[in-house]
């Protein structure tokens, strides 16, 4: 993957000194924020990025939307469904601005670095201060000074394939939190708008992200979860992704290590190796197959078959001890016949996924498949999509029961239930398994060793082991 221009603190002047002289103007004011993030771990991240840049100019986080002054929702657009709950959302915001003239609102993220609609929700919603784009993010503070000052600011360019380091982040979790290794993604699935909101795939450099994951773990973090589009495209001059793996494993301290996206057509064995040798590396992998039918696939633009993808799976089982996969479907994609639909339900049948995200097609202008023809109706994709569901549930239960009770493992808790009689912890296995069991809030954010001792619905019941 080529290199790109790295920005860093030198190259943030500008924002960091506009965080300065709002942080001075609003000296004893007490504005607060609320941040709204939708769709990914990657806007979730970048949610945390802007949070940061909020509180470098002298705001905090406020704990309702009716306590805030500035209310900021960082879009997604990957289905239409997300596009429609944010304009409601914003709507709702009207009668608001009209008490509170003082209020800022902000809109950012995919959605919004879309020209077209960035304008038409400018135009159509004259409450909203600020719109801006994914690549303005670091800019944040720069149009924030100007918004402040009585301006409606809207921005978005191209991605000019920078990689901005340096910016603070307040990060939502204590214990288990994202480290971004790529930005954007040069696939074109077909139906996928993201190479087109998020630019061009360009990796960090290993030494930012291993000092990244080295602080982290000081800080006490007990999970890093490596995030891009595609991580397996990871490269930075002749380091790839399962070296980099390796380096970020070499970290000391007590902690686990999770990544995502895979891409079926990049996983290389060198990868299943590294998951299989590497010991903090989890015994997990999300495998996004999206279609069981080589037709589909290939107008997808997937780049790979069904019995490209079984093989894969059979070699990561063979080699990753204990390892579980999830996935994502998409159902309806535009010619989906019942046949194609019928090697999808074969495909997750002979899989097993331990999870499975299925999605309706969802037409994204400006994407090959929104100009397709032959579109899937809405009720052939609904009535698609809850088979799908019920063939992977089916697979679950059966799966679960059979292979769990009478093991053992490390769960790192996340919550804590205590709505039932007894009060019950509950997180995660290496392998992505949702374990609940007698325990108390004390234990969130503790590794502690389970005995699986009976299976619920897609969840496994333990206790805690001696
Ligand atoms: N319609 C439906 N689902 C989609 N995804 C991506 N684009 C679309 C779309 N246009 C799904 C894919 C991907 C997940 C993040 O979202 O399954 O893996
Ligand atoms: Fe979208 Fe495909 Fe890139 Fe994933 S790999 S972000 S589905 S284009």
């Amino acid at each position: 993957m080529e290199k790109f221009v790295e920005i860093t603190a030198a190259g943030l002047q500008d924002t960091f000194a506009a965080a300065d002289r709002i942080l001075k103007e609003m000296q004893g004011c007490g504005r607060k924020y609320y941040v709204e993030s939708y769709g990914c771990q990657m806007n979730e991240h970048d949610a945390e990025k802007i949070a940061g840049m909020l509180q470098a100019c002298g705001y905090s986080k406020a704990e309702t939307k009716n306590d805030a002054n500035l209310i900021l929702y960082n879009t997604c657009c990957i289905r239409e469904h997300a596009e429609k709950r944010v304009f409601g959302n914003i709507g709702a915001l009207k009668k608001r601005k009209e008490e509170d003239p003082g209020l800022i609102i902000c809109v950012c993220g995919c959605m919004m670095q879309q020209k077209a609609v960035a304008d038409r929700l400018f135009k159509r919603f004259p409450f909203v201060d600020i719109v801006f784009g994914t690549h303005e993010l670091h800019r944040f503070p720069i149009l924030l000074e100007k918004a402040l000052s009585g301006e409606r600011v809207i921005s978005v360019r191209e991605s000019d394939g920078e990689v901005v380091e340096d910016l603070p982040v307040i990060r939502n979790g204590s214990f288990s939190t994202f480290v971004t290794i790529t930005y954007g993604c040069n696939n074109f699935c077909s139906y996928c708008i993201v190479p087109y909101v998020r630019g061009r795939e360009r990796s960090r450099s290993p030494e930012n992200i291993v000092n990244e994951v080295r602080e982290l773990v000081r800080q006490g973090y007990k999970e890093i979860t490596l995030l891009g589009q595609n991580v397996n495209s990871y490269r930075y001059d002749d380091v790839d992704f399962p070296e980099l793996l390796r380096q970020v494993n070499e970290v000391e301290g007590d902690f686990r290590i999770r990544f995502m996206t895979s891409h079926p057509k990049d996983l290389s064995p060198r990868l299943i190796d590294a998951m299989a040798t590497l010991d903090k590396v989890c015994n997990h992998i999300h495998l996004p197959v999206q279609s069981g039918s080589n037709a589909i696939l290939s107008a997808m633009n997937r780049k790979y078959t069904r019995e490209k993808y079984f093989a894969l799976v059979d070699a990561i089982r063979e080699k990753v001890d204990g390892v579980e996969l999830t996935s994502d479907f998409i159902v309806g994609f535009p010619g989906e016949t019942e046949e194609d639909f019928e090697d999808t339900l074969d495909l997750a049948r002979r899989v097993g996924f331990s999870a499975a995200y299925v999605f309706m097609y969802s037409p994204r202008a400006g994407t090959k498949a929104a100009k397709m023809e032959n579109q899937i109706p809405e009720e052939v994709k609904k009535e698609r999509l809850l088979r799908l569901n019920a063939c992977n549930a089916e697979q679950l239960q059966a799966a679960n029961a059979g292979k769990y009770v009478g093991t053992n493992g490390t769960v790192l808790v996340e919550g804590c239930d205590t709505r039932g009689p007894s009060s019950m912890a509950y997180g995660k296995l290496t392998n992505f398994k949702m374990v609940y069991f007698p325990g108390g809030p004390e234990l969130i954010g503790k590794l502690c060793r389970v005995n699986i001792t009976d299976t619920q619905n897609n969840s496994l019941i333990g206790e805690l082991a001696d």
